[in-house]
């Protein structure tokens, strides 16, 4: 049996990756070929083994806690639950996204990029390689690059306030070094995602303005989610939401380039035509042609 294939999607929150995804794994299972989406969350619900399902589930839990967990509501400390199965049931994950939380600290935010990157590190070795064994086409429908980037993000606004260089009182001391550190390890975000366990075998960056991507979650969800804006760091407005995006927008573009990722532009012509023009973009790819052949209904791929 051949070995399986990775395909990633990248690109800001709601701007329509998992809806291109859908597309894409529909795509594949017309060729009679097996298709696996591997995310994080999916891990935690389809996984029974205790190796690797309760550090998957601990360390989701921990990149929660450490991402909020210095933060104040209403003044008053947050009091997140030690356990998983107490987080999962009491719906916390919804609770701290509701609105943000004040005082929270650098040192949080930069421990939770680590977090994110070691629960990738078990997911590509102890799901996604079971998968692609098999022969099976597996699809990444957020590259994890973009979560560890918005973190890092938090950390060095949360150190610019703590080190009073953006209006903040000054009260953290630990902040110029945290602040360091974060911009030490986004810079050796290349290497880790460009390495052998987690780069995909195939890219696509999904990329448009984020006034659609605002408008579209928006629509979707009557608001956006946890860590799509500032929110961890006290904001929540369109504004704080648009400059998370912009900025990590202009990084990923900039690791496409280097990686040599496919990019798909979306416009304002409706979610049929771009997803059809991004399935055409995609599986122009050598590898996909040569696995998925031509598409079973010619009009699948035209705009
Ligand atoms: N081209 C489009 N035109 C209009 N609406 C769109 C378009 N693409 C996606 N949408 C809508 O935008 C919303 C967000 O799309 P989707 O969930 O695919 O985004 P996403 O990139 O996967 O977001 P996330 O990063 O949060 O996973 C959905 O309601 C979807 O139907
Ligand atoms: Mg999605």
């Amino acid at each position: 049996m051949s070995q399986g294939l990775t395909v990633a999607f990248l690109g800001i929150d709601g701007i329509g990756k998992s809806t291109l995804c859908r597309a894409f794994e529909e795509r594949v299972r017309e060729s009679g070929q097996e298709v696996v989406t591997v995310t994080w969350r999916s891990a935690l619900e389809e996984t029974a083994a205790p190796w690797p399902a309760v550090p998957l589930q601990q360390l989701w839990l921990e990149s929660f806690r450490t991402l909020y967990g210095a933060g104040l509501r209403d003044g008053e400390p947050l009091d997140i639950p030690r356990g998983y199965d107490d987080w999962r049931d009491n719906d916390w994950e919804r609770h701290l996204a509701a609105e943000p939380v004040m005082g929270n600290k650098a040192s949080g935010a930069l421990a939770a990029a680590f977090v994110e990157i070691a629960g990738n590190v078990l997911l590509a070795s102890e799901v996604t390689r079971k998968a692609l064994a098999r022969g099976a086409i597996v699809v990444q429908e957020s590259y994890p690059i973009k979560h560890v980037l918005k973190e890092l993000a938090v950390a060095e606004r949360l150190a610019g306030e703590g080190t009073g260089g953006e209006g903040g009182e000054g009260g953290d001391p630990a902040a110029a070094a945290v602040g360091e550190l974060t911009r030490t390890l986004r810079g050796l975000l290349d290497l880790v995602f460009g390495s052998s366990l987690l780069r995909p075998d195939v890219g696509i960056l999904v990329d448009g303005p984020s006034s659609y991507a605002y408008r579209w979650r928006t629509a979707q969800n009557g608001a956006v989610g946890a860590l799509e804006d500032y929110g961890p760091a006290g904001e929540r407005s369109e504004e704080s939401f648009s400059r998370m995006q912009d900025e990590t927008a202009k990084l990923f573009r900039e690791y496409a380039d280097s990686w040599g990722w496919i990019v798909h532009q979306v416009d304002d012509g409706g979610v049929e035509a771009n997803t059809a023009r991004g399935l055409a973009a995609l599986c122009a790819h050598p590898e996909l042609a040569r696995r998925l052949g031509a598409p079973a209904r010619p009009g699948d791929v035209t705009a």
